[in-house]
């Protein structure tokens, strides 16, 4: 990627708006997950340790844009951060008005502050300019750092560097966003064969852009999780309980259709594990390519497992996304973990292996490989769209090195 980077301009003394993604998962007021806000810390010593000004700024979930809500607000992220960096994080507690812009105004060298979550206004979902332009004014500098929101166009993605650009100020990427272009798009654009792509999850719906446009990119398509059993249904096999998308079986009838022309295999699993519930203490039983009344598919079965991590270690290119089976209940978990396996043994064996996906993500965080993959995506919707092949414009804005 030709863009300019945080490490390009000189931040000292001067004021950062730094749009990040802190869209962590919380439950009852609780971070349960802080990767995100980790993975920008890099970008955010940056400019403190030069002396830069730094000016926060995130959603969180999806407010009603009505206001303050106090479930939404950015609070605890702020006193996580201040906890990370080992300094105060000013929250003036709102996103612009005289609060804001006396914080900012009073930011020194080398301090922070974080606003509150920005979808706190409507006008952050619709892009209003003139709403961009009150936090445009904050600052001398904007950089962003959001890759999970990379693929929205909202005023903080795109009209306030848009604002700040017309002012004549630099637009630049942050280490994360760079490092998660050069895996997603590299991995598109210049991939090490053969190429794998693993699908999970349990919805087509979500996965129909992107799989078709890898049926002309990657090698073999392996197809897990509950997507897998509309893909059974179009074959007209029985799949008892399982979750499908009913009205999604045209939809997967094209697509093997479209594979089966193509240069890539699409590989469907051949077993399942299934259970009565989807409950730790349920009965299971190993099903074969048809599932009988009264069972749920809940996960890749043992055969499965080893034709998908055969394919998988020796390739030279695997991404991830969506895993294998209900892997949050045991015993439902092994399918997954099995395929994080040989993800890692593709690794050590010269891959390039990229997990994109949040719930694949958070899947080996929890099994604790993460750190044995090239990388894992703090995006969820973004990193499927990059997969795709579509252009974000909040990044094509920024300026080119
Ligand atoms: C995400 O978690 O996918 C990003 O933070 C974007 O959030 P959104 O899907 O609510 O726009
Ligand atoms: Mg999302």
């Amino acid at each position: 990627m030709a863009k300019k980077t945080i490490a390009d301009v000189n931040v000292t003394g001067k004021k950062v708006f730094m749009r990040v993604d802190f869209n962590v998962p919380m439950e009852g007021g609780k971070i349960t997950d802080d990767r995100r806000i980790e993975a920008a810390l890099e970008s955010i010593n940056s400019v403190l340790s030069r002396g830069g000004r730094l000016i926060l700024a995130s959603h969180l979930g999806r407010p009603e844009g009505k206001g303050f809500e106090a479930e939404f607000s950015l609070k605890p992220v702020a006193d996580r951060l201040a906890e990370l960096i080992g300094k105060p994080v000013a929250f003036p507690g709102d996103t612009v008005g005289e609060a804001v812009s006396a914080a900012a105004a009073s930011l020194k060298d080398g301090e922070v502050m974080l606003l509150e979550n920005v979808r706190f206004y409507k006008a952050e979902k619709k892009g209003e300019a003139e709403h961009a332009g009150k936090m445009a004014a904050l600052a001398d500098i904007y950089c962003n750092d959001a890759f999970g929101t990379a693929h929205r166009d909202e005023a903080t993605m795109v009209a306030v560097p848009q604002a700040m650009k017309a002012a004549g100020k630099p637009a630049v990427a942050g280490f994360l966003l760079e490092k998660e272009i050069k895996y997603l798009s590299e991995a598109i654009g210049a991939p090490k064969r053969p190429f794998v792509a693993i699908l999970g999850g349990a919805k087509v719906s979500d996965k129909i852009v992107v799989i078709k446009a890898l049926l002309g990119k990657v090698n073999t398509i392996l197809i897990g999780g509950a997507m897998a059993y509309t893909f059974m249904l179009a074959q007209g096999k029985t799949v008892g309980g399982s979750r499908v998308e009913k009205d999604k079986v045209n939809e997967a009838k094209e697509i093997l259709e479209a594979a089966g022309k193509s240069k890539c295999d699409l590989v469907l699993p051949i077993d399942h594990v299934c259970g009565k519930a989807l409950t730790s203490n349920t009965e299971t039983m190993v099903a074969g390519q048809q599932i009988g009344d009264g069972w749920l598919g809940l996960d890749i079965g043992p055969k499965t497992v080893s034709n998908f991590s055969a394919i998988i270690v020796k390739a030279g290119t695997v991404v991830w996304n969506g895993p294998m089976g209900a892997f949050e209940t045991k015993p439902f978990h092994v399918g997954t973990r099995r395929v994080a396996e040989a993800l890692v043994e593709a690794t050590t064996a010269g891959a390039t292996t990229i997990i994109g996906g949040g719930d694949s993500a958070a899947a080996i965080e929890q099994m604790g490989m993460a750190q044995q993959v090239s990388h894992v995506s703090t995006g969820g919707g973004a990193s499927l769209e990059m997969l795709e092949g579509k252009k974000f414009n909040s990044v094509g804005l920024l300026d080119e090195k």
